[in-house]
């Protein structure tokens, strides 16, 4: 693999003297859905598809970009002056807002750099691979350049990823994918504080389980639109429950506080909302504990719930996605299933027994085909670590 991609680099780029490989995971949210906008608990993990990269530095102050998955795009190059969003630049867009949000930090390379990123993340299949290339573009800069960046490194390269694809971007997005990307450990999910940053890491016993994720191959044209709009939604909530307590974030209302509050709210629509963030919130809480106690069975009970809480109260799922979950929670080997990431469309994840797994497999792939007549792409996937240098 390190070969092959060394080899791709020279075909591109000419030699692959000096060259250094990177890696990036994509990520699975395992619960904890919409939370991270509200100041409240995620927790996702890396999965084993992702983003590999081979980079080396540049006598000049060009950098030239290239994706294998993005052939079409040619190599695109600019120079380290001009870091704007051209729309022609399409996927490039992403490491190009990671060098200006490292620049507007005082992180200036001293030469321009050469990069070929090749990856095997579904793209817009709600796996991060957006984040993944914020992250793993960070992790190359720092390897090649050697800023000091704050400690702990890898939650600025987090806090640098989610500034591009905020501001550069302008996808109001919060901090979970990045923060799994780069802070993931291997065979472990990331209980992330999303106000407070604080953060501890959760072994996910995979050993009699298989973690598969259901990829609809529904494209996500909605998302960014209705991502703003339910953000919005709830910060209406918020305010108006504001007149009861000083929260700052629904995150921080418990279950308990908000129920007496919930029918005062001025209208139905702000009530799920709100009534979705804070269970969810207080679900993840719950799962974190269950997961460390290795209670796989109560695990994928929140996980159910939280589904139904998407589906109903936060309406983020779709007719594919519930497809996929309903199908997997018919099935006898299946502890739990949900819509995971934003929504309209990408993926489910499902929590297998290893004795139903095969059979699972092929039994959703053909309840798919025949309630949604399309197909559906099924993976297991294993938990790797974070991005970082690979050779
Ligand atoms: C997207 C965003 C994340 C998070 C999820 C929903 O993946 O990038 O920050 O809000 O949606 O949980």
């Amino acid at each position: 693999m390190q070969e092959e991609l060394k080899q791709r680099f020279a075909s591109r780029f000419g030699d692959a003297s000096k060259v250094r490989l990177y890696a990036a995971p994509g990520r699975v949210n395992l619960i904890g859905e919409h939370t991270d906008c509200h100041g409240g608990y995620v927790l996702p993990s890396p999965i084993s598809f992702g983003i590999r990269a081979a980079a080396r530095v540049r006598e000049d102050s060009l950098v030239r970009l290239y994706s294998e998955n993005f052939p079409a795009s040619g190599p695109v190059t600019f120079s380290l002056e001009e870091l704007v969003h051209q729309r022609e630049d399409g996927w490039a867009n992403y490491p190009k807002g990671v060098l200006w949000a490292f620049r507007n930090h005082g992180y200036i390379p001293s030469s321009g750099f050469e990069a070929l990123f090749w990856g095997d993340l579904p793209a817009g299949g709600g796996l991060s691979s957006s984040a993944a290339l914020e992250v793993l573009t960070g992790v190359i800069l720092q390897d090649l350049f050697g800023f000091p960046l704050e400690a702990p490194e890898a939650l600025t390269l987090a806090k640098l990823g989610q500034e591009a694809e905020n501001r550069f971007m302008g996808v109001q997005s919060g901090i979970m994918d990045q923060c799994a990307i780069a802070l993931g450990t291997p065979e472990h999910a990331l209980f992330l504080n999303s106000q407070t940053l604080e953060h501890r890491s959760i072994p996910v016993p995979l050993k009699d389980h298989v973690l598969f994720i259901l990829n609809s191959r529904k494209s996500r044209e909605l998302t960014t639109s209705e991502y703003n709009l339910r953000r919005e939604e709830c910060a209406k909530a918020l305010q108006e429950l504001q007149a009861w307590g000083s929260w700052q974030a629904l995150g921080e209302i418990s279950p308990e506080e908000f129920a007496p509050l919930a029918p005062k709210l001025s209208d139905p629509l702000l009530r799920r909302r709100a009534r979705h963030v804070i269970l969810e919130n207080h679900r993840t809480q719950r799962a974190a504990q269950v997961l460390e106690a290795g209670d796989l069975k109560s695990f994928g009970r929140l996980m159910n719930r939280s589904h139904l809480s998407l589906q109903f109260d936060y309406e983020v799922s779709c007719r594919e996605l519930d497809c996929l979950v309903e199908c997997s929670w018919q099935h006898p080997a299946c502890d739990g299933a949900r819509m995971t990431g934003a929504g309209f469309g990408g993926c489910a994840v499902a929590l297998v027994r290893n004795e139903g797994a095969s059979a699972f497999e092929e039994e959703i792939s053909a309840a798919y085909l025949r309630h949604m007549e399309r197909e559906c792409s099924i993976y297991r996937v294993s938990i790797p670590g974070g991005a970082g240098r690979i050779g």
